[in-house]
């Protein structure tokens, strides 16, 4: 189903509609296999034949979209981690350089002990790294940040690879890689123009 979700994002011919609603499915799967990775907590529940054992989730998740494209991402995860805390970091992309630049910024006072970074798209990996750098300064561990993208470019996962745990980073696709625009080969084009219909 991911694979056949990915196609309808990367065709050129996708409506707003569909991409909408392609993006929304796709981000419930990969939300799913997110929080797949974290550790569970045993819990003993009776059912009403027997007992048994079950887990629950941490609930100690700081969910992190980078504007704007993360927002895309954001209410598969409210969806389950209907409580959670949610981290807002604004990053730009100089389009001449391509560089990641920091414009807004607002993070909860009691930071949980797991952060999830949300960016459909892992191009260069400078917008992820940034993102990863503003949560280490903040106190977190390396191995409690993961990261949830949609389509990545080879060169931005082996950056986030040596940032955080290649195991906390989950995408929809890899692609080979970048053209000269650092836009993602075949990639799906620009994700929030798509998304948000600003193209
Ligand atoms: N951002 C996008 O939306 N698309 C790309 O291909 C790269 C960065």
């Amino acid at each position: 189903m991911r694979e056949v979700l990915i196609s309808i994002l990367r065709d050129k011919n996708t409506t707003t509609f569909e991409f909408r609603r392609a993006a929304s499915q796709l981000a419930g799967i990969l939300c799913v296999e997110t929080l797949d990775l974290f550790p569970k907590e045993g819990v003993s529940i009776q059912t009403p034949i027997g007992k048994t054992e079950g887990v629950e989730m941490p609930i100690d998740i700081l969910l992190v979209p980078i504007l704007r494209s993360g927002m895309a991402l954001l209410s598969a995860f409210l969806e389950i981690l209907q409580s959670a805390p949610v981290g807002i970091i604004g990053l730009k992309r100089d389009e001449k350089t391509a560089k990641a630049k920091l414009y807004y910024k607002n993070l909860p006072k009691d930071l949980p002990k797991y952060a999830i970074i949300l960016d459909p798209m892992l191009a260069t990996g400078g917008s992820a790294a940034f993102a990863v750098d503003i949560l280490k300064k903040e106190g977190y561990k390396p191995e409690n940040i993961f990261f949830t993208g949609v389509v990545a470019a080879q060169e931005g996962f082996d950056k986030l690879a040596k940032k955080i745990p290649e195991e906390n980073i989950t995408l929809g696709v890899i692609d080979p890689k970048l053209n000269d625009k650092k836009y993602i080969v075949p990639g799906l084009g620009d994700f929030g123009d798509r998304y948000f219909n600003t193209i």
